[in-house]
């Protein structure tokens, strides 16, 4: 899997079907050669001219070689101020004042099993899954300081993961000002970036573009990995489709403030790089310290996106999060917010409960609005943030009492928490003001009338963590909805001194690891779903935490078409929180068929978020149905293979999509349609991943090929009203 070869002293990371190549060069650079479809060369460094590039540095070692450049060549781990003037991947401020950092190779390891990291949630081996690391080091050979590179190489799911660690040396403090996880250089130009972009209410986004000369970036600096950009991106060539071409996916473990770039420079070379992002942050290192930085999850497919979704789903699926939930059937969930948001009292949610056992639902969300009392009350958003005890007027019995009759009607019980936040009007912020993040003689800004508590303290996240297990230990809840419904500014902790306030965006995050891991991991029996205003922290990061994140505030099923599609370049169906919501949407006002708002569903982890007590009976009846129809297909939906069949950015006026299990004796294929009449031309949703050799019985009636399936395709009737929806169930004989 990672071979050394000491003759052309390379490194060939090999998976099934993709591999990886590094070189070191006679004076100690490690540079980059390759990443792509697999191959069996040791040593491809003839790629890299034997020109001039006149005007380029020439380390000084290399004596009168004027061809080596660091600037010219590919590098892994590039260096700053000595000559590579393109994006860098690592920014240090020595203690002599020196910007230099120049790592050279020192040592490396090849071990069985995969690394992890101490401060930061990683990917991890699943049982008896064959996964090698490779490990190394760098060292600037002036400071000694030196940088550890991780490769975690699982091969069977062609997914390369990688990560750093940096370790000061012993020539006094360091200023670290920037670092990369990952940086990946290709000798050419001509690539396509496929990213994801959006805002509150309409997330993941697609949104593709050719790679000019320059730098393309997107990120956040909002604390959190946001609403905004998606820390993923694809880098493919112009001409790659769902099942052809190059497809190269970036994706980074972290739910704060991320950067991910990529430059074409003067020599049409490119470079994408992904990390941190280095605005307002600045972590000093004494000698000795370490500072990691998060894993990067990186894989290639060369026939285009399917696959490319193909491997980041199987990773998400087996490598992420631990908790048993992850691989079992998900409940059915009716959540409170949409129908009550803050007005209900616990006859009523135990006569909307009733009502969600006939409507099929398996678990009933309480959301917001449950805790604080008196003047603090959570009647409205402007109180009770953070005083996690429940309201006694809507609660009289307690949670244990409303936890206990719902039980005892057969159902389960969930309850909402945004650990993260505090209101003014709170008790918690009356004991403790300076526990909120707050730049000194400055107002802090509110937003949605919360403040967001200092997560980088210790003693704050050594609260919360009691604060939020005093209720869970209690033993009533089977769910938590972890939301957090701001982003951070005014940053700034009391807690460090004035130096160190560089540090406090990314100790934010590492203090939210902490209290998940704190909560989560000591309660293996509550299944988590993080949600962050609908899908704003929805990353791999959190996905280590929670198998499912609500993908959005957005229910409304078109825009949500759009949503989950974007979602699922490199998220699963299993992880992405949908709902049926009441009609006309209480966002959108448009009007869509039960059956459309429930097939668009359970393209995640199904449930309902309305009032039943407005429902008539024919249509619980027919929800009802619904839930049997996600119940039955729920193990085909979490774990087969999923394809996009449409292509709705590109015109398509029709969304569909496919589960098929994988040994492809059977899938299913739903088809939306925007508006199609007798006036339109003949659309055919062309069935992927199936056995062409293969008969398929078509919703029990019509046999059709694989091929067929695939090649000709299933038409689309025409003249049905706009949104209508198609469910095919294929069976092979
Ligand atoms: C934002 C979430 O996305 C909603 O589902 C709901 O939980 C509200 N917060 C509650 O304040």
């Amino acid at each position: 899997m990672i071979i050394f070869d000491q003759t052309h002293n390379t490194f060939t990371l090999n998976t099934k079907n993709t591999s990886y190549q590094m070189k070191v060069t006679e004076f100690g650079h490690l540079l980059h050669l390759y990443y792509g479809e697999k191959i069996t060369d040791r040593d491809v460094s003839y790629l890299i001219p034997n020109v001039i590039r006149s005007h380029e540095s020439n380390p000084s070692e290399v004596g009168a070689n004027r061809v080596y450049s660091l600037c010219a060549y590919p590098q892994e781990f590039s260096s700053n101020d000595a000559g590579d003037y393109r994006i860098s991947s690592i920014e240090v401020v020595n203690t002599d004042g020196s910007y230099a950092f120049v790592g050279k190779y020192r040592s490396h390891k090849i071990y069985k099993g995969k690394y992890r990291l101490s401060t930061l949630p990683t990917l991890f081996a699943a049982d008896n899954e064959d996964v090698e690391t490779l490990e190394i080091e760098l060292q600037d050979e002036v400071t000694g300081v030196s940088v550890t590179l991780y490769y975690g190489v699982f091969a069977e799911k062609d997914v390369i993961t990688r990560a750093v660690k940096l370790t000061n040396g012993d020539k006094g403090e360091l200023r670290l000002q920037k670092i990369m996880s990952a940086s990946v250089d290709f000798m050419t130009d001509d690539f396509d970036i496929l990213h994801f972009f959006g805002h509150h209410y309409y997330e993941r986004r697609p949104e593709r573009q050719h790679l000019n000369h320059g730098v393309f970036e997107i990120g956040s600096t909002r604390g959190s990995s946001g609403h905004f950009h998606n820390p993923f991106a694809v880098l493919c060539a112009p001409e790659a489709t769902e099942t052809n071409g190059d497809a190269y996916g970036f994706l980074l473990m972290y739910s704060g403030n991320f950067e991910l770039s990529a430059e074409v420079d003067g020599y049409s070379q490119t470079r994408v790089a992904l990390g941190i992002n280095h605005k307002q942050f600045e972590f000093k290192l004494a000698v000795g310290e370490s500072f990691e930085a998060p894993e990067a999850v990186l894989t290639y497919s060369k026939d285009g996106f399917s696959t490319l979704s193909h491997n980041f789903h199987n990773i998400f699926r087996n490598n992420a999060c631990d908790s048993k939930f992850v691989n079992s059937e998900r409940p059915v969930i009716l959540n409170s917010w949409e129908p009550f948001r803050f007005t209900f009292d616990e006859e009523k949610l135990l006569k909307t409960a009733e009502l969600g056992k006939r409507l099929g639902a398996d678990l009933f969300v309480l959301d917001d609005g449950w805790f604080g009392q008196g003047d603090f009350a959570r009647d409205h958003e402007k109180a009770g943030l953070g005083d996690w005890t429940e309201d006694p007027k809507k609660l009289p019995n307690g949670l244990k009492g409303l936890a206990d009759k719902l039980h005892a009607m057969g159902l389960k019980f969930g309850l909402w928490f945004e650990p993260e936040m505090v209101n003014e009007r709170s008790n918690l912020y009356k004991a403790h003001p300076d526990w909120c993040l707050k730049v000194p003689d400055r107002a802090p800004s509110r937003s949605r009338h919360q403040l967001c508590l200092d997560l980088s303290r210790p003693d704050v996240c050594e609260y919360l963590i009691s604060a939020i297990n005093a209720v869970l230990d209690q033993g009533i809840i089977d769910y938590v909805k972890w939301d957090y419904n701001r982003y951070v500014c005014d940053v700034y902790s009391t807690y460090y001194p004035q130096d160190r306030q560089g540090e406090i965006y990314h100790r934010y995050i590492l203090g939210l690891y902490r209290i998940l891991d704190g909560i989560v991991k000591t309660h293996p029996d509550i299944l988590f779903e993080g949600c962050s205003g609908g899908g704003g922290r929805f990353d791999g990061a959190m996905l280590c935490y929670h198998p499912q994140i609500w993908c959005s505030d957005n229910t409304d099923a078109q825009s949500r078409l759009t949503v989950q599609y974007g979602t699922s370049f490199a998220y699963p169906v299993s992880t992405m929180g949908a709902h049926v919501s009441a009609c006309p949407n209480k966002k959108t006002k448009r009007v869509f068929s039960w059956e459309t708002r429930a097939a668009v569903a359970m393209h995640g982890t199904f449930g309902y978020e309305l009032d039943p007590a407005k429902m008539t009976d024919e249509e619980l009846d027919a929800c009802f149905k619904q839930t049997e129809i996600y119940r039955k297909n729920q193990r085909l939906i979490f774990g087969g293979d999923y394809y996009r069949l449409s292509a709705p950015n590109d015109g398509d006026i029709f969304s569909a999509w496919e589960f098929v299990s994988k040994d492809k004796s059977n899938a299913l294929v739903f088809a939306v349609t925007e508006d199609i009449s007798i006036l339109d031309k003949n659309y055919y949703v062309h069935i992927k991943g199936l056995d062409p050799d293969r008969n398929y019985k078509v919703n029990g009636d019509l046999t059709l090929s694989g091929k067929a399936l695939d090649k000709i395709g299933l038409l689309i009737p025409h003249t049905v009203p706009p949104f209508s929806t198609f469910v095919f169930e294929l069976t092979a004989e």
